[in-house]
């Protein structure tokens, strides 16, 4: 099946097969992700994985709108959802319609996510009734770092009826699905019992309707740190790094460039490739 996956769709698969997502940031993974899953987010953890940043709060909108437009001429399939990276939404709804809808139009993304719960219900349902289907993200929300003190697991205690209550909120508002991200299984699995839209999980357990991982985590192509809930499925860091150490040494052996890679003539006037 080849037509694209909508909002709704993610919706109506609550309490059906698992929902499988990832995040992409360039057209080519984007090109391998949309095969094999159902929504594609690009995450402002970008400016972690691939700028170099020490945490999400320096991504702007526009990095945003350019990994949206390079992962977008990748997808066929799955469902396109852009992060508002932090100062893009907060200050109120008008803010957040105005900048979700340069995102949407910009990128051609269907729907953007929010960090926030209770305190974004308004922004949720002002957005949800003007064309922009929202997917909302609780737990730990890294956009708030410096408020929480660091990427502590979250729901703890007392802590679970907040985060319970930001679920409902978020339902309530609108959002077609919402991200839980590092909280306790039995936590995850209430809130998923609970709520009428999809849970998708990242350090969530396998209670949720659906599982999300941040790309390069998986392929091992970032590995500044390893949160216990990532799942490393390749080591393509540590190949790139024999790749490259292996042309080094060739450069300096002068073993490439070899007799294959030589114009070794003048002979084929005209030959480009
Ligand atoms: O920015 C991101 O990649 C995310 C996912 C991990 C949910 O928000
Ligand atoms: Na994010």
């Amino acid at each position: 099946d080849t037509k694209a996956i909508t909002p709704p769709d993610i919706r109506f698969r609550k309490g059906q097969a698992p929902l499988v997502c990832l995040t992409a940031y360039t057209a080519p993974i984007a090109k391998l992700v949309d095969r094999h899953c159902d929504i594609v987010l690009v995450g402002d953890s970008v400016g972690m994985v691939l700028h170099g940043l020490s945490s999400t709060l320096g991504v702007t909108l526009d990095m945003m709108i350019m990994h949206g437009q390079a992962v977008r001429r990748g997808l066929k399939r799955a469902l396109l959802v852009v992060d508002l990276p932090f100062g893009s939404y907060e200050e109120g709804p008008e803010q957040a319609f105005r900048n979700a809808a340069r995102l949407m139009g910009e990128a051609g993304c269907a729907a953007v996510k929010i960090e926030g719960g209770e305190n974004m219900a308004a922004t949720i349902r002002f957005l949800t009734a003007r064309g922009v289907p929202v997917m909302a993200h609780i737990g730990l929300t890294p956009q708030a770092v410096n408020t929480l003190g660091g990427y502590r697991l979250q729901g703890r205690g007392d802590d679970a009826d907040r985060i319970r209550r930001d679920a409902a909120s978020v339902t309530d508002a609108g959002a077609f699905s919402v991200v839980l991200e590092k909280v306790p299984e039995p936590l995850a699995r209430r809130i998923t019992a609970e709520i009428a839209i999809p849970t998708i999980g990242i350090g969530a357990s396998p209670a949720c309707d659906g599982q999300i991982l941040v790309v390069d985590d998986l392929l091992g192509m970032f590995t500044d740190f390893r949160p216990k809930f990532v799942k490393r499925y390749a080591e393509l860091g540590a190949g790139a790094e024999a790749a490259i150490a292996a042309y080094a040494a060739d450069v300096r052996e002068r073993r490439f460039p070899s007799a294959e890679h030589v114009y070794a003539t003048a002979s084929k006037a005209g030959e480009v490739a």
